[in-house]
């Protein structure tokens, strides 16, 4: 069920051949399924179905033990994301100095809610929970750099001024 649900919705093909150098690195290694997760996950972004069931036919892994580990680990992503990556913490000091009103400005703006990506897969908006940063409060993190004592209008252009 959750395979068909990853197909249907992504829905693309992927390049496999880098996927194969990939797998030629680990050939020797016996259980390497993470590294070879992580590394896939590098290169496409996410972990597509398609490189999943290369991944299974290479190694001999069945598609529910990949899927069984790519779910356990958060790390793991089995939905295409955006080019940006938008966390807007929500822990307690980041929200109570006004985080909800800048995930509710960029579910308007971008017209997705927390969690999804935008259908042209230029951004994805997370919520997350106290990143150590409480002095900077409220604080985002905008593919991977920290943003912080932020208003409404601030992160509305930072995510606007994003290629
Ligand atoms: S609550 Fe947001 S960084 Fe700690």
């Amino acid at each position: 069920m959750l395979l068909e649900k990853t197909m249907v919705e992504n829905n693309e093909t992927v390049d496999l051949t880098p996927l194969d150098e990939i797998l030629d690195a680990f050939s020797e290694e016996q259980g390497a399924i993470i590294p070879i997760l992580q590394r896939t996950q590098e290169l496409y972004g996410y972990l597509p179905a398609e490189a999943l069931r290369h991944i299974s036919e290479r190694t001999g892994h069945s598609l529910a033990q990949l899927y069984g580990v790519a779910t356990f680990y958060s790390q793991f992503y089995l939905q295409r994301r955006g080019r940006h990556i938008i966390n807007i913490c929500d822990g307690t000091a980041c929200h109570v100095k006004g985080a909800p009103r800048l995930v509710t400005t960029l579910e308007e703006q971008l017209g997705i809610k927390a969690g999804e990506t935008s259908p042209d897969y230029r951004v994805t908006l997370e919520v997350v929970y106290c990143l150590g940063s409480c002095a900077l409060a409220p604080i985002a993190v905008i593919d991977g750099q920290v943003v912080g004592r932020l208003v409404p209008e601030k992160v509305l252009k930072l995510v606007r001024d994003l290629d």
